[in-house]
């Protein structure tokens, strides 16, 4: 071994030391906090990450290219173009349609139906591409969008569906892809909370013309930040690579096609589209080229946390709806999600101070109804209906923690605190009607 593997060696094993030792994020019942997340990386990573630095190669290169390449393969996707966060993987899917390279592009003032029930960047990129997001209500058991709703949304004004597979539950994928067929839609999936998550066997973000997917910190995996958007389509890919970086040829597995074509301009700097700069690094390749192969088991731990909550509080369901997974599908619980029923006798904040003061995080769902908030008081947009549904998640909903790393310990916690909460609130009312059957 020369010196500098010794010397690699020797921070390898540093790494490993300082993360058995101080990487334990263990529910302790002696001080008993549950967070929303925890990471789900460790000394691989962090030494893939180090490793990759010393390299000094540490901008977009040849661990992004092969990272690329494992993700689509995981993903049943012929291509996939990494990007510096899931919000990026959104804008560049949106831009790449909304290209005038693109076959029927998008052009402003086509209208876009969206989820009212989703993020912030999953509908500013169709704002900034002045397309019309035109917001459509959720089931309240899936927490999708209500197919009924969505098919009643489509006017000859409608170019595309922008859907979420909300906290990791997919959506209806056969209905939607043949109403899009039917109609002539683009459909762009927002996979950024539901990495591994499967339609029918078949997983999300490979049925549509685009997915999207995130890899920030709280995700099933994690680049620290990140994304990727995958599509089957070689023309978009290309147009995804060169809007990501630049707008240059550099980066099209077709660039050599430009060098020939532009002999006069220098073949390093041969701008053939508008552009960012939204490229991920090599030290997040690197990162997520040790992670992916974990996704599957920590997927494991998330769905046997959500059965858990489930069996352990279908007691409670007079008062509370709990998201159904999808009949043929794979939930990835990115969360475990609570929507008061009108008959609690309590409200949203009441239960979370209580949960948050037991040391348990918890969150709203999503961001509730994007069509609520201030910024779209600004912009064009429409709703499709009143968005009763999505209202009633934005008041009444919550998240509870349910991740990799939620034990059977921490799952006891949560629901003994939830069982304290609702001892003291309906005391001497029943609980459910099959608890007293
Ligand atoms: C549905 C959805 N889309 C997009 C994003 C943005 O992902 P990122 O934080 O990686 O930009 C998120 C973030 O959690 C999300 O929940």
């Amino acid at each position: 071994m020369d010196k500098k593997e010794q010397l690699l060696k020797n921070i390898k094993d540093n790494i490993k030391e300082y993360c058995d030792t101080y990487f334990d994020f263990s529910f302790k019942s002696d001080k008993p906090t549950v967070h929303l997340h925890e990471p789900t990386f460790g000394s691989d990573e962090i030494f893939a990450a180090v490793d990759t630095m010393l390299s000094t190669y540490v901008t977009m290169g040849k661990k992004v290219k092969a990272f690329e390449k494992q993700y689509a393969t995981y993903n049943h996707t012929k291509y996939g173009v990494m990007s510096n966060s899931g919000s990026s993987a959104n804008l560049l899917a949106v831009a790449a349609l909304a290209n005038p390279v693109t076959p029927n592009y998008l052009k402003p003032g086509d209208e876009v139906l969206v989820p009212a029930l989703s993020w912030s960047t999953t509908v500013w990129p169709l704002i900034q591409y002045n397309l019309i997001p035109v917001f459509v209500d959720c089931d309240l058991d899936s927490l999708n969008m209500d197919l009924n709703k969505l098919e009643q949304a489509i006017t000859p004004k409608t170019r595309a569906i922008k859907l979420v597979h909300v906290y990791g539950n997919p959506c209806l994928m056969h209905d939607i892809m043949a109403l899009a067929k039917k109609h002539n839609l683009f459909v762009i999936e927002d996979c950024c909370e539901a990495m591994g998550s499967q339609y029918d066997g078949k997983p999300v973000g490979s049925f549509g013309d685009v997915g999207n997917f995130s890899f920030f910190f709280s995700h099933h995996i994690t680049t620290l930040e990140g994304g990727i958007t995958v599509t089957n389509n070689f023309e978009l890919t290309e147009t995804l690579r060169i809007l990501r970086a630049h707008g240059w040829s550099r980066e099209a597995d077709e660039h050599q096609k430009y060098v020939e074509k532009y002999p006069h301009i220098d073949p390093r700097f041969i701008f053939i589209n508008l552009g960012y700069n939204l490229r991920p690094t090599e030290v997040q390749a690197a990162m997520g080229e040790k992670q992916l192969p974990k996704l599957d088991a920590l997927i494991d731990n998330r769905r046997k946390a959500a059965s858990y909550f489930l069996s352990r509080l279908a007691k409670y369901q007079d008062f509370f709806r709990f998201q159904k997974e999808t009949p043929k599908g794979k939930n990835v619980w990115f969360g475990f999600s609570f929507i008061l029923k009108p008959e609690a006798p309590f409200t949203v904040k009441e239960i979370t101070a209580f949960i948050q003061r037991h040391g348990i995080e918890t969150r709203p769902i999503i961001a509730g109804n994007m069509a609520r908030h201030p910024a779209l008081e600004m912009y064009k947009h429409r709703n499709a209906d009143e968005l009763l549904n999505a209202d009633t998640v934005m008041n009444s909903g919550f998240a509870l923690p349910c991740h990799h790393d939620v034990s059977e310990s921490s799952c006891e916690y949560i629901v003994h605190v939830i069982d304290l909460f609702m001892n003291e609130k309906i005391k001497g009312q029943k609980t459910t009607k099959a608890a007293t059957a």
